[in-house]
């Protein structure tokens, strides 16, 4: 065989195996995060993940294995926790800065561990940790993305739900401030410009409620 369509064949089949365990990879977490929240007796749904992750690649085609999954499971700490949002919000803000950070760090070490009992690459691991950990906040380029995609999937997915929700039990301003906060924190122009349908969405069916 000549050297060049060597490398060609070489490189093809670097890409496949590469592309499979992306796959593989992205498919065992979806599986964990599903489990783990159908243990969970309040939010059993993983829509909000799916959209994060179509989001996600919406703002950024290239997004590697690492990136989707931190998108599907950035939320992870919540399934482990199973609290009852009206009770555990009627004292605080739905944005409480403590509790966004403890609910970081837990997502994180979760993932942490999972992805280490599977053997995954450590440099990967160590990228989603980074992204579970800021997904809140942001900071960098890739917890930015996430924080962004988050953002979309919350306004489109969850508002219009907390809206009906929470509403009655917490006051209309709480859910309101949550609402405009996930707006406000997108960094990206395009992921504002996707964001602001849903927001306004979400802010008329508040109106409304
Ligand atoms: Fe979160
Ligand atoms: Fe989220």
């Amino acid at each position: 065989m000549p050297k060049g369509n060597f490398r060609v064949g070489l490189g093809a089949v670097t890409f496949i195996y590469q592309y499979r365990i992306m796959i593989y990879m992205l498919e065992k977490v979806k599986q964990f995060v599903k489990e783990s929240f159908e243990k969970c007796a309040t939010g059993k749904s993983v829509e909000h993940f799916e959209r994060t992750v179509y989001w996600v690649q919406q703002l950024k085609s290239d997004a590697d294995e690492a990136i989707l999954i931190a998108a599907y499971a950035h939320d992870i700490a919540r399934a482990f926790r199973c609290t009852n949002s009206e009770q555990t919000f009627q004292t605080r803000e739905l944005n409480d800065p403590e509790i966004l950070e403890e609910h970081q760090k837990e997502g994180a070490k979760i993932m942490t561990d999972f992805l280490k009992k599977e053997e995954f690459e450590k440099d990967k691991i160590q990228r989603i940790a980074n992204m579970i950990l800021k997904h809140e906040v942001g900071g960098d380029e890739e917890s930015d993305l996430i924080k962004d995609a988050d953002s979309i999937s919350y306004l489109e997915v969850n508002a219009p739900k907390h809206v009906r929700k929470l509403v009655a039990p917490l006051g209309k301003d709480k859910v309101e401030r949550k609402i405009r906060w996930m707006f406000e924190r997108i960094s990206s122009e395009k992921a504002k410009q996707i964001a602001e349908p849903f927001y306004k969405n979400a802010i008329d069916i508040l109106d409304s409620n």
